[in-house]
């Protein structure tokens, strides 16, 4: 095979003290879902235990006179698997419950789906290698919307990809093949229920996805989704009414534009009955949208909404819309502002099923940023949190940075828009407002190498984040342990090695890029590597306004206000230089360089020791992986190992060109007189 199952590559472990139970699967329903839970317990059982599972189906009218016959059936009956619907709805759409009984491991749902994600659950406890007696409980999804946005391109190449080509398009087709079945099997064991399969960027002829050209090609695709439990989504471009309707208009109030729409939904719908929705970048970054016409957002959402309504899909529909041809001299337009500004005025106004779906951040996944503050500002208004599990400004795949850290900094936040429930992951679940249609969504990092994912460390990512959508209440080391027990299969010790390299990844590449939350400072275009100065001259300009005195863009209500976007006490923190986190402070404040810190160290003393650090930090993951040699197959150490190399280099690269350009400003030397490049 040309590509590998990730965390469901099995090791053997005939020693394993549970492995009865797979001999036996009693299949109480029948049904698509059911097939596949089946067969996903009889391949582990094949391939951990060598066991060829006997399944015994019965229907639930056979099952009655089994009743009858024996008055106590599970007595009769051998150990084994049960899979079974059951009518308790607490349970929710996709929930679970495990249970054991005299000899028997019980799956209990009310619907196929939880059955699916309930024969995961017990598959994930034997590949760790963890007793099936520890698991009776019940397991219900934080969130309704746990979602993978793919931007892979119609032509094949994937926008911010990292691990190859798209193995869902080539050449302006939708590709068919073995791997798309091992992609849903392997996403719906974390538990993810929705896929846009397209870049929101609809290039490349991808706006006529949407019409019967592609509506049978995208059937099959559908069909392999669906006995995963996954709904499939495409990204729209707004003024498909024109592109591929040939209209003179997009404008949403526009009659005949709301009816090709309308056909178009039905259309859809006619070869994709399950199908979830549109996905919609709209005065983006020269995306169309509704601004063209002068109408508001919700008025374009709204209209596509009502278009898919009496269907049942859903739109939605990105907060990324800012002024990307901002002038440098013009110092009080904000980035960090827009996606507020922009969509805070229409809360209330969006349909039932619209779905505002907001980046964790105000700008653009940079290293570190505050909260997005839409997240407790909007009240009436579906949500979706918008994460980026492609590492675009985090190191590109090459470099390791496990981001579970970040994500679950940005679920745990306080908003304080309620005395209560007011996190991040509180709001996207619908607990806060109440709303139905909520969740979480990131773009992924998947591709067609071997590994998947570029970086073999990277899958940590994509299977985090399946993990924290399904249950925010997990901690990013109880994932990361899950993940690598499941993938490498090592001696605790070394597994423990392994883990403190994914928990500073994070951290130790902040320390090596760009300091304190100003971001950027990358390539331009690519976003790969140091450049100062790069967007600083760029036509996408984004300021750190950097002098030979001070750094930062004041954001407080003296400078450009974004600090008030927040609810008391945020804004208030944010506000002054002395209660704003250290990590946010150039992200808020414009700080003399000489400014100390709370560790008593000036502003620019700690630029120049977290990238030395960095460096260092690095060079010490390294060994720590080449510690490893001898656990892990080859094939992935070198992998690894040459993927640290050009981490080792980007991170002295980094060094080198910030330390170096601070030095020159300011002209003030490194305390601890080391080398400063240039
Ligand atoms: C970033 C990224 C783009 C992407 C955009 C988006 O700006 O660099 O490639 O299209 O985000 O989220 O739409």
């Amino acid at each position: 095979m040309q590509w590998e199952q990730l965390w469901l590559k099995f090791k053997k472990n005939l020693n394993y003290a549970d492995k009865d139970f797979f001999r036996v699967i009693y299949q109480r329903s029948e049904g698509r879902l059911f097939d596949s839970g089946v067969r996903e317990l009889m391949r582990a059982a094949e391939e951990m235990f060598e066991i060829a599972a006997i399944v015994k189906v019965s229907t639930e009218k056979e099952q009655g006179m089994v009743y009858q016959q024996s008055g106590n059936h599970s007595l009769e009956e051998e150990q084994g698997i049960v899979l079974q619907l059951t009518d308790d709805l607490s349970l929710g759409e996709e929930g679970y419950e495990i249970t054991i009984e005299e000899n028997q491991l019980i799956i209990n749902a009310p619907s196929a789906k939880g059955i699916l994600y309930g024969a995961f659950h017990i598959i994930r406890q034997a590949n760790q290698g963890k007793p099936l007696m520890d698991l009776p409980r019940r397991s219900i999804p934080s969130n309704k919307y746990r979602m993978l946005n793919h931007w892979d391109d119609f032509g094949g190449n994937i926008e911010r990809g990292y691990s190859g080509k798209s193995f869902f398009f080539k050449d302006r087709k939708v590709l068919m093949s073995e791997r798309l079945i091992d992609y849903a099997r392997i996403m719906a064991s974390i538990g993810i229920n929705q896929v846009v399969l397209n870049n929101v960027n609809t290039r490349e002829g991808a706006s006529e996805l949407i019409t019967k050209k592609y509506l049978p090609k995208l059937r099959e695709v559908a069909d392999i989704f669906e006995e995963y439990g996954i709904q499939l989504f495409l990204s729209i471009n707004y003024a498909a009414s024109m592109d591929v309707g040939g209209l003179e208009t997009a404008d949403p109030l526009d009659e005949e534009v709301i009816t090709w729409w309308q056909e178009r939904a039905k259309e859809i719908y006619q070869y994709l009955p399950n199908f979830g929705g549109f996905l919609v970048k709209a005065d983006s970054e020269g995306r169309p949208g509704p601004f063209t016409y002068g109408r508001d957002h919700s008025e374009g959402a709204n209209m596509l909404a009502r278009a898919l309504k009496p269907h049942g899909g859903v739109v939605i529909w990105r907060c990324f819309v800012y002024n990307c041809r901002q002038d440098w001299r013009d110092t009080k337009t904000d980035r960090a502002r827009a996606a507020y500004d922009n969509f805070m005025p229409l809360d209330g106004m969006f349909d039932d099923n619209v779905i505002l779906q907001i980046k964790n951040g105000p700008v653009d996944f940079q290293v570190r940023e505050p909260v997005s503050p839409l997240f407790g500002g909007l009240r009436n208004t579906n949500q979706i949190l918008e994460v980026q599990i492609a590492q675009e400004y985090t190191g590109q795949q090459i470099d390791l940075c496990y981001l579970v850290p970040m994500w679950k900094e940005v679920l745990d936040f306080r908003t304080y828009c309620k005395e209560e429930q007011d996190t991040v992951a509180d709001l996207v679940s619908g607990r806060t407002f109440g709303n139905l249609e909520c969740g979480m969504a990131a773009v992924a990092n998947t591709g067609n190498d071997p590994n998947w994912t570029g970086h073999d460390l990277a899958a940590a990512n994509l299977y985090g984040f399946g993990r924290l959508a399904w249950d925010t209440t997990l901690s990013s080391e109880d994932i990361a342990r899950e993940w690598a027990r499941q993938t490498y299969h090592l001696e605790v010790r070394l597994e423990d090695t392994l883990l403190e390299m994914l928990m500073v990844s994070w951290e130790i590449y902040e320390n090596y890029t760009s300091p304190l939350g100003i971001g950027w400072m990358v390539n331009v275009g690519h976003h790969y590597g140091p450049n100062v100065d790069g967007y600083e001259y760029d036509v996408w300009g984004t300021y750190h306004r950097a002098n030979h005195l001070e750094i930062g863009v004041d954001r407080t209500s003296k400078g450009t206000g974004q600090t008030q976007q927040y609810q008391p006490p945020n804004s208030a923190l944010y506000e002054e230089i002395e209660t704003c986190p250290q990590e946010l402070l150039l992200f808020f404040h414009r700080v003399p360089y000489s400014y100390r810190l709370k560790s008593g160290k000036t502003l620019l003393q700690h630029i120049y020791d977290t990238h030395f650090q960095g460096v260092e930090e690095v060079e010490e993951m390294m060994r720590k992986w080449e510690s490893l040699k001898e656990a892990v197959c080859p094939v992935v150490y070198q992998r690894v190992k040459e993927r640290f190399e050009r981490q080792l280099e980007n991170s002295k690269n980094w060094r080198d060109v910030i330390n170096t350009y601070f030095y020159r400003k300011t002209m003030i030397p490194d305390e601890k007189g080391r080398a400063i490049h240039g």
